[in-house]
């Protein structure tokens, strides 16, 4: 399925999320950002496309590359999912993350303040179950980074290294450009492993 960049942009994500008891818990962590709105709807658009793949009542785990220091994609699967979710990123703000989640008594989050490099094996070695990974605007090379992991499906939204966020090397299931994220970087794609079970 492809989507195009006819509509104009629209805050149904925000909204939304604004709704909800959760955004209580979630907007501590997203208020720390320059453009609160920005993250929250790109955070919110790996949800809402992954979410029709993600196994109800099975378990599954979430892998989020690239979640900058607040791990905010992980922490908004944390809330509105039923996932095991792990943040992987260099950059990630331990003390922060770990306050917030203890504040709010979250569960099903957890993460590895390292290049997704070096964790990749340890992430393979985890229990088997179905694997989604997330790329919210992740400076990384999506095609490189799913050719070292397990995985069934995944979800990657570009910023400003397009011909590395977007794969070059597989099929997308959808792509397009999503109008509820409240930034220049829309374009998203999902990506299905072939013989994945999902
Ligand atoms: C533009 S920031 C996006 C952060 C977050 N996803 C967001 O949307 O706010 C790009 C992130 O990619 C992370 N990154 C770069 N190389 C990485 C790697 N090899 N493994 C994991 N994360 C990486 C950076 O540390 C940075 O936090």
């Amino acid at each position: 399925m492809v989507s195009t960049d006819a509509q104009p942009p629209s805050s149904d994500y925000l909204d939304r999320l604004m709704r909800r008891r959760s955004f209580e818990a979630l907007w501590p962590l997203f208020a720390k950002a320059t453009r609160p709105a920005k993250e929250m709807t790109e955070s919110y658009s790996a949800l809402c496309h992954l979410r029709p793949l993600l196994t109800k009542g099975r378990p599954c785990r979430v892998i989020h590359v690239g979640d900058g220091a607040h791990a905010r994609t992980g922490a908004l699967f944390s809330l509105k999912s039923e996932a095991d979710n792990i943040s992987v990123d260099p950059l990630l703000n331990v003390a922060l993350v770990e306050a917030w989640r203890d504040r709010f008594g979250v569960r099903r989050l957890a993460w590895h303040k390292a290049s997704i490099d070096d964790v990749a094996d340890q992430l393979n070695a985890l229990p088997p179950m179905p694997v989604f990974v997330t790329f919210v605007h992740a400076h990384v090379h999506m095609d490189r980074v799913l050719d070292r992991l397990r995985w069934d499906a995944a979800f990657t939204l570009a910023c400003c290294l397009p011909g590395h966020q977007l794969t070059q090397t597989r099929v997308p299931l959808e792509e397009g450009i999503d109008p509820n994220v409240l930034s220049a970087g829309r374009q998203y794609q999902v990506v299905v492993n072939p013989g994945a079970p999902v």
